[in-house]
């Protein structure tokens, strides 16, 4: 039996992160050849993913450089990919979400006359500069892509509108809720001690991400001032792991750096990023990732951002789009710490982005698409015991 030869491409840390649990279905599966390619974008923050999840590249094109530009990453990908392409001939290439290298790998399979399945697709805010380049990635990727693996039924609609067919859509949940389920433990012991010895039920624990570009520069520099007069509210604890960017490092170093109630930390590995997320008291990020993750772990989100791409836990009440003013990171930070009621309403564990099936929707997805299964998988709903999975 000829088996389907897929390859999953990525490089950068949350894409890492929600490829993992897929590279792991689609290795369990006896019809699919697996490879996987990673352009590193990131190198230190892939690798400690790759590390956890126990996953080894067939191919890695080391690109990173320090302050890379987005033509760097997206020259410099597009030809590693063409040489991995043109020497494997897959049948599939899957690409995750809305990177530079997402982009790039969904280019370079298109010129090498290969199909294209994008996971986590139709996300939208519909402002091409916000997120920025991160929109128009997924946009590009989309037009590009055979194969739609949306994660919600608001992302389907999005491609139903873009013009594509239904048939090519299935709609999966996020595969972060995947890797969630086999990070998040409840009697974890931190590897960083210093998360171990805080008092999460006395003190009020606010874990902090903040790294997007469109933040860089002065929305970073008020998100920071923001934290240093939060910093002296009463029983409060700041934990920052910081993105490695030095357009990030520094800023948050120059203005956060010896405080009181302020810990700043390196990229943490995301075991210990998830069971910090399921013990903490709020989350305030402009990460996509964490706004997934942490509804579905029951903790209020505050945005620092203007739009979002996601804006299903925002209809259910547990995320807040804030932007990135002092005073309104303030206020609204204020309310969830000093009035109960406030905080219990966002408070609420929903899962509107996965029910931890997602990897094996998608694996079914394919077996569909290539006419290996007659029926195609049925779709996430939040909720919905899932019945043939
Ligand atoms: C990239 C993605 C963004 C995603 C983010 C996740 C694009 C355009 N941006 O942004 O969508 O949210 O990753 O974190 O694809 N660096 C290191 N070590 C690392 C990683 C980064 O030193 O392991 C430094 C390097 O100096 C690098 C810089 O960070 O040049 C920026 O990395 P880059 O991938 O270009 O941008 P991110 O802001 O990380
Ligand atoms: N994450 C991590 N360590 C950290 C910060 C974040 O493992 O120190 C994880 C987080 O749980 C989420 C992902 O990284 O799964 C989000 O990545 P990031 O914020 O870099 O990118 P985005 O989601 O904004 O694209």
């Amino acid at each position: 039996m000829k088996r389907i030869k897929v390859i999953s491409v990525f490089g950068t840390r949350p894409e890492a992160i929600k490829m993992a649990p897929l590279v792991k279905e689609l290795e369990k599966s006896e019809f699919i050849e697996s490879k996987v390619a990673v352009t590193a974008q990131h190198r230190e923050m892939l690798d400690q993913v790759l590390s956890l999840f126990g996953i080894r590249p067939d191919y890695d094109l080391d690109i990173m450089k320090e302050r890379q530009t987005l033509s760097e990453i997206t020259c410099n990908a597009l030809k590693g990919l063409e040489k991995v392409f043109l020497k494997e001939r897959p049948d599939l290439v899957l690409v995750h979400g809305d990177t530079t290298t997402t982009f790039a790998g969904a280019l370079a399979a298109f010129y090498s006359h290969i199909k294209v399945g994008h996971v986590e697709a139709g996300l939208r805010t519909h402002n091409k500069w916000l997120p920025f380049p991160e929109e128009m990635n997924r946009k590009l990727t989309g037009a590009i892509a055979d194969l739609h693996f949306a994660p919600t039924q608001t992302a389907k609609k999005n491609l139903i509108l873009e013009g594509v067919k239904e048939e090519n859509i299935f709609v999966t949940g996020n595969t972060v809720i995947d890797a969630l389920k086999t990070t998040v433990q409840r009697d974890y012991i931190f590897k960083n001690d210093v998360l171990n010895k805080l008092d999460y039920k006395n003190n009020k624990v606010v874990l902090v991400t903040a790294h997007r570009r469109e933040n860089w520069g002065k929305p970073l520099e008020q998100i920071c001032i923001a934290l240093r007069q939060l910093s002296q509210e009463k029983d409060i604890y700041i934990i920052y792991p910081v993105h490695l960017n030095p357009a990030v490092w520094e800023t948050a170093h120059s203005i956060l750096q010896g405080l009181k109630n302020v810990i700043l930390l390196p990229p943490l590995d995301t075991d210990e990023l998830h069971n910090l997320m399921a013990k903490c008291f709020l989350v305030l990020t402009d990460s996509g990732g964490l706004q997934e993750e942490a509804p579905s772990l029951g903790k209020p989100v505050l945005v620092l951002r203007n739009e979002t791409e996601r804006p299903e836990a925002v209809e259910a009440g547990t995320v807040k789009v804030i932007g990135t003013e002092i005073e309104d990171i303030i206020r609204e930070t204020k309310i969830l710490l000093d009035i109960k009621e406030e905080y219990l309403k966002m408070a609420n564990a929903v899962n509107p982005y996965g029910d931890g099936f997602a990897s094996k929707r998608i694996v079914e997805g394919i077996l569909y698409y290539f006419g290996i299964k007659k029926e195609k998988p049925e779709e996430f709903i939040p909720g919905r015991i899932p019945k043939n999975i």
